[in-house]
């Protein structure tokens, strides 16, 4: 299938030492993709959901001890530990390799190794990169089918040109004669580990979405960012929309915010505004460069979602569930008895019976969630009804605005905008969010999460600071995108959210339209611009004024924390922490201080 000499030689040299019996290369194909499907559902692996309801998809239950990120096991192996910085977990490359090498060694036995050959982004588009994923689980090969470009014309476009080597085992060799089990995984050895310099991945032990699926976080984010930052350009862990206005106006947006934090609901919301309209570019992962005219162009690297279930309804995200509706794989949800998937929030009515995603017999009163809160769908991205139709073009689409946001129950304004680029830059670097179902960890904890890139920037997090700063420094101001943040999570005294979010948003995307057009509608607050008094639309939503203010209180006190919070936070850097950063923090302090 391919000449590719690094590629073959590549594939020899990994086959001996994870010693399968046998190796497969990928052509992409449906018919491929059937097969496997139908070997997991003989293995036990998948279950076929009913052909009537949910045509040529499966459900698939994996281990407890395997269903999210594991960001204590994840690893940035550059030469130098100060390259990794102190938000990543590092260790030596050399000495990791030979900790891998005894694992990966006869790794394989008994199972397959697919070859993947893969594009992150539009074959052939100059912002895109081609990866070769080597696996001993076909959960991952028909995930990879829908998730990015793959197969045969993968290694066409690649030729003899370079590759990111991506490899990955579950880490449960089979002995002679030893029957599978449904989820293979090795839960006490999980390493997720990143060569950066090497553009290399080495991923063991575990089958979820973020650990195994290496052309998604562990490429185009860890290791992209590093090529990025090399290159000249940004890989970021954004959602791309396009957003028309009634009259027919369109601008296209960037949104970063941390896992299970909103991305999927706002990429593809329905504004309940009239005349107003939102498409989809990607809702996970943003790859940007610059074009001629000086402008950020923005491709989506994936081919599909991985989407969080749990939450996901016709009423809050109508668009994701007619995304699923066939040709999807769903992880850790629930199974109806007709054959169907359930997850909580899906439907108003409980069902009164269920297999769990523990595949156990569920029923309302069972007192336990029937999906895990991070189960998920993985869906063609061509099935998405608002899916925009520039999502594929090879040139990216331009950005007028990125939005930075979190899960804050306090404190933190419904939007606020940054005054420039650096103060922007600030405002990406203080991104700080209550921790999700996402990653393994304690839900709610608030954390540090800059950028929403804590657990995937391949590179020292100050490092990455200083190049957003260059990123302003190095282009025309006027053409970069304006800078905005949100915060959909604000609470009440009594833990009811303030605001009703999902299409509601709208309304917010619509200031931030009209500030990117130039419009005079904020005031200038201590942390940044806040719209003015009625210059959020709220026609048509029952919402008092009281609690609309409540959404841009700034409350001082609880400001000046986060100052300090920011400042040791900030400290963690040394001198790596750039000095620009740390101004606009003093700067901050100043204006809260002399506020009012
Ligand atoms: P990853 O795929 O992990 O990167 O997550 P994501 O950022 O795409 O998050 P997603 O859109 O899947 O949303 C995660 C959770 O947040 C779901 O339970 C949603 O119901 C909830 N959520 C999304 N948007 C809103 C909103 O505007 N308001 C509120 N209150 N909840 C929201
Ligand atoms: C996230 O955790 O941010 C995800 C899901 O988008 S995963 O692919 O597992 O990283
Ligand atoms: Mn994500």
């Amino acid at each position: 299938m391919t000449d590719n000499k690094k590629l073959l030689a590549w594939v020899k040299e990994m086959a001996e030492m994870c010693q399968p019996d046998h190796v497969h290369w990928c052509d992409g194909s449906r018919e491929e993709y059937g097969r496997l499907c139908e070997e997991m559902v003989k293995s036990g692996t998948f279950i076929k959901l009913d052909e009537r309801k949910r045509p040529h998809s499966y459900l698939c239950q994996s281990d407890p001890k395997d269903v999210a990120r594991v960001e204590d096991r994840t690893f940035i192996c550059s030469q130098k530990r100060e390259d990794a910085g102190p938000t990543n977990n590092w260790m030596d490359p050399n000495e990791m390799k030979a900790v891998l090498r005894n694992h990966f060694k006869g790794a394989m036995k008994g199972r397959t190794m697919y070859v993947i050959p893969f594009s992150m982004g539009p074959i052939g588009s100059p912002i895109s990169h081609v990866g070769i994923e080597l696996t001993d689980s076909p959960y991952v090969v028909v995930n990879m089918r829908i998730m990015t470009r793959m197969g045969k014309k993968v290694l066409d476009v690649l030729g003899d040109g370079d590759f990111v080597p991506c490899l990955h085992s579950v880490g449960k060799p089979l002995a002679e004669g030893e029957k599978d089990v449904p989820w293979p995984c090795n839960a006490d050895n999980k390493y997720i580990v990143h060569f950066p310099e090497e553009r290399t991945i080495w991923s063991y032990g575990s089958g979820y979405g973020g650990n195994a699926l290496l052309g998604k976080k562990c490429f185009a984010l860890r290791i992209a960012s590093v090529m990025a930052r090399d290159e000249g350009w940004l890989a970021e862990h954004m959602l791309i929309l396009g957003i028309t206005s009634p009259a027919g106006e369109k601008k296209y947006f960037a949104a970063a915010f941390p896992s299970a934090c909103g991305k999927t609901n706002l990429a593809m919301m329905i504004p309940t505004l009239p005349g107003w309209k939102v498409e989809c570019v990607g809702d996970d992962i943003a790859w940007m460069k610059f074009g001629d005219d000086g402008r950020l162009y923005a491709i989506n690297p994936e081919s599909g979602f991985f989407g969080v279930a749990p939450g996901t309804s016709m009423d809050s995200n109508p668009n994701a569930m007619l995304s699923l509706t066939k040709n999807s794989i769903f992880t850790n949800v629930a199974l109806t008895p007709d054959g169907d998937v359930w997850w909580e929030g899906m439907t108003e009515e409980i069902p009164t019976v269920l297999t769990s995603w523990l595949n156990e017999r569920w029923t309302p009163e069972s007192g336990k969630k029937a999906a895990h809160p991070n189960a998920r769908f993985t869906a063609p991205a061509a099935q998405c009804p608002v899916i925009d139709p520039a999502w594929e073009d090879p040139r990216g689409v331009p950005v007028s605005a990125i939005v930075f946001g979190g899960r804050r129950e306090e404190i933190v304004p419904l939007i606020h905008q940054a005054f420039n680029w650096q103060h922007g830059t600030f405002l990406g670097s203080a991104v700080s969010s209550e921790q999700t179902a996402a990653a393994a960890g304690v839900v709610g904890e608030l954390r540090r999460d800059p950028f929403a890139m804590l657990p995937f920037c391949g590179y020292n997090m100050a490092d990455y600071f200083s190049y957003w700063l260059s990123v302003g420094k190095n282009n025309d101001e006027e053409k970069l995108p304006k800078i905005f943040y949100v915060n959909w999570f604000r609470k009440d005294k009594n833990g009811r959210w303030l605001w009703p979010g999902y299409g509601e948003n709208c309304r917010v995307l619509k200031w931030i339209f009209e500030r990117c057009n130039g419009a005079d509608n904020a005031e200038t607050s201590p942390v940044g611009f806040l719209p003015q008094k009625g210059a959020i639309d709220t026609s048509g939503l029952d919402i008092s004024a009281a609690t609309m203010e409540k959404l841009f209180e700034i409350d001082v006190a609880g400001w000046l924390d986060n100052v300090e919070n920011l400042r040791d936070y900030y400290k963690e850097f040394g001198e790596r922490m750039p000095e620009k950063l740390v101004d606009e923090l003093d700067r901050l302090e100043e204006r809260l201080k002399n506020w009012r």
